[in-house]
């Protein structure tokens, strides 16, 4: 028997170095803001008891766990072009059936305003570049699927809550939990680590993308979906010890196979205009010249040697796409994996990271990337292949550069 609780997911094309989250011990408890569940994560996890188990506030019955990693295509893109995005996260009864529209009750409608209202607004911003609809409405696809799926999950029931929890604490619980289990599954950049990469012109077959998937993984197989031929959804299995607000996801192998063939298997870039999200603009410059899309060339001795990755970290593998806010003499970074900022004297981007400031300095046509001020940037070493190395502000580590600013 399998577990199986659902998390749908969306797709990510681009890049980059893999998110560092383990599978397990997710830890959910101490987010400023989160509820906790209160429950053990050291008992059998779901779909795994050999008796009767009859607090399902700690454990997830019926059901199991599966991500559905969703990649939208040309026909509109939809995200980062460098990212998968997130579909939703459901519970499958241990036999790949399903219930649905659990409780009509708890159907709530802005859940935007109920994250904002609860300490929840970095899931809510993550949400709104990752988590998104293919026709624009964000705010009724999250909607679905919690209505759909979430009120079906049995350690969400609000009596399992804290007492004093506000209504829809329940839910706030789980758009973290599925934001936070998705950014453990860099689909895009496993991917990428293995050499697939979106290609107007390749295919692959079904063996090629599952064995390059569960190496990356560390030795789970996903589902892959198809649709007219090319590879947009990816389903990640998973156990559960604990609630869904706080518990452990185990990975698992999907216990069937999606729907794409064996053989000739497109993976299309997500091309054209991406659509525009809630929070941030499309890609036209802002004043100043500082282009709201761009990707960052790393510069030395006047050739360009590889880039920047969405952990912002030097590479010569594909660049990731930056989101840049504010003018050319001030301005915040984003991508795929969070905020971009400097800490310790060191660039990195990524959920827990606080925004700094950056400057954009013109030099010789380029616009160069600035922190406190000093266009200079250096690492311990140079990359090559899966090789990446930190990027420190400064001249003091070996090997020193220049970052450009590359409008997208
Ligand atoms: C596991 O626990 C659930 C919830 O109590 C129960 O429905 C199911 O029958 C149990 N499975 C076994 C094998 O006892």
């Amino acid at each position: 028997m399998y577990s199986l609780l659902v998390l749908a997911a969306a797709a990510r094309l681009s890049l980059a170095v893999p998110f560092f989250t383990p599978f397990e011990g997710l830890d959910l408890v101490n987010r400023a803001g989160a509820i906790s569940s209160g429950c053990s994560t050291t008992g059998a996890a779901s779909c795994h008891n050999t008796s009767s188990v009859s607090n399902l506030c700690c454990f997830e019955a019926p059901g199991g766990l599966l991500l559905q990693t969703q990649f939208w295509d040309t026909n509109p893109s939809t995200g980062p072009s460098d990212s998968w995005t997130i579909h939703g996260l459901w519970p499958d009864n241990c036999d790949t059936t399903f219930s649905q529209n659990c409780d009509p009750s708890r159907a709530y409608t802005d859940i935007a305003g109920l994250l904002t209202a609860n300490g929840a607004s970095s899931t809510l911003s993550f949400m709104q570049t990752h988590w998104v609809d293919i026709n624009g409405q964000n705010e009724k696809f999250w909607e679905h699927e919690w209505s759909t799926h979430g009120t079906c999950m049995s350690t969400l029931v609000p009596s399992c809550l804290p007492s004093g929890s506000v209504r829809g604490a329940e839910a706030v619980a789980f758009f973290q939990t599925v934001v936070k289990l998705f950014q453990t599954l860099p689909t895009f950049d496993w991917l990428a680590s293995q050499g697939i990469r979106p290609s107007t012109t390749q295919t692959f077959t079904l063996s090629t993308l599952t064995s390059a998937l569960k190496t990356a993984s560390g030795g789970f197989t996903p589902a892959l979906d198809c649709s007219s031929g090319s590879l947009n959804q990816i389903s990640w299995y998973y156990n559960l010890k604990g609630s869904i607000i706080d518990g452990t996801f185990v990975s698992i192998n999907a216990p069937k196979a999606g729907s794409c063939p064996s053989s000739g298997i497109k993976y299309p870039p997500k091309s054209g205009a991406p659509s525009t999200t809630t929070t941030s603009g499309g890609t036209s410059p802002t004043p100043g010249g500082l282009p709201a899309k761009a990707t960052i060339h790393a510069l030395r001795s006047g050739s360009q040697v590889g880039g920047l990755l969405s952990a912002a970290t030097w590479s010569t593998q594909t660049l990731a796409t930056f989101t840049l806010s504010g003018s050319a003499s001030s301005f915040t970074m984003t991508s795929s994996k969070g905020n971009c900022g400097v800490s310790g004297g060191a660039i990195t981007c990524g959920s827990g990271v606080t925004l700094t400031s950056f400057s954009a300095v013109s030099s010789g046509g380029n616009l160069l990337l600035a922190s406190g001020g000093s266009t200079a940037w250096s690492s311990d070493g140079s990359p090559s292949g899966t090789t990446v190395f930190t990027s420190f502000t400064g001249s003091s580590h070996a090997q020193g550069y220049t970052l450009v600013i590359v409008g997208s």
